[in-house]
């Protein structure tokens, strides 16, 4: 793991492997870049695997106040641009993370060898919705991040890893509680406040991977075909026996899919 500066704060980033296209992770909400742990060990042998806490989560810095999706997505081209990747990078953005994709792909387009979506959306907040998290921040604030666990974790997971799992969602738990209150808060303000990103769709003129589970209450699998359905050329992937965290439910599926992608 390693500290980044990218100019008013510090990202702690994990790098594997030392072949092929760079593969950036952006991990969702509220987690951090372990989420991706069972990516970052199979396709270190694939790829470059890039995985960074964002602003406000494990061991990046933190600011208050409102984080957009935007300036997460300008965090991420600062940290390429000090790690000196100039090769175009493959993006693959998990929920919070497909939402920081949409607006990396929006500024930094010819960076962007291509794009993989996991179980994320499109649409914007609607107004009752962004009410609730601007609750949540407060809540959190107010109680910390065990606030926003309690809320977040029982939308994670397929009926089977409750039953079959309980030591992945205990790990997820103490993902979410490990992280600052006011860094949930800031990416809880933020989401609230992001853009449609579907008039973007059609203009993704690179590969792009959908991936969703089967069971995802968030971003649904209906959703999801419909944001496949939108970008000229996608790949889909509906991951059985797993929901909002496919990458992590069930790992087999997901990594295969993106082994088999990243060979463009
Ligand atoms: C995530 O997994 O990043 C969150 O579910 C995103 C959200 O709350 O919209």
């Amino acid at each position: 793991m390693q500290q980044i500066n990218i100019g008013d704060i510090q990202l702690a980033v994990e790098m594997q492997g030392e072949e092929g296209h760079p593969l950036l992770l952006a991990h969702g909400f509220p987690l951090d870049h372990t989420i991706w742990q069972p990516q970052i060990d199979f396709l270190a042998d694939h790829c470059r695997v890039i995985a960074p806490d964002l602003r406000g989560f494990g061991t990046s810095g933190v600011t208050p106040g409102t984080v957009t999706m935007e300036r997460m997505a300008d965090d991420l081209a600062a940290l390429l641009d000090a790690l000196r990747v100039t090769d175009k990078v493959i993006f693959c953005g998990l929920s919070m993370g497909g939402y920081i994709g949409w607006q990396f792909w929006r500024k930094y387009r010819s960076r962007v060898l291509a794009m993989i979506m996991c179980d994320t959306r499109a649409i914007p907040d609607t107004p009752e919705a962004a009410d609730g998290r601007r609750k949540l921040a407060a809540t959190t604030l107010k109680d910390g991040p065990s606030a926003a666990a309690k809320i977040m974790l029982p939308k994670m997971f397929a009926a089977s890893t409750w039953d079959e799992k309980p030591e992945l969602v205990e790990r997820v738990r103490a993902m979410m509680e490990g992280n600052s209150a006011a860094g949930i808060a800031a990416a809880l303000e933020g989401m609230a406040i992001r853009p449609d990103a579907r008039e973007l769709l059609p203009g993704i003129d690179v590969p792009a991977l959908v991936i969703v589970g089967e069971e995802d209450s968030i971003s649904t699998v209906d959703e999801m075909r419909e944001i496949a359905d939108a970008i000229p050329d996608a790949g889909w992937v509906a991951v059985p026996k797993a929901g909002h965290l496919a990458v992590v439910e069930n790992p087999a599926v997901v990594n295969e899919a993106i082994a088999e992608f990243i060979t463009l």
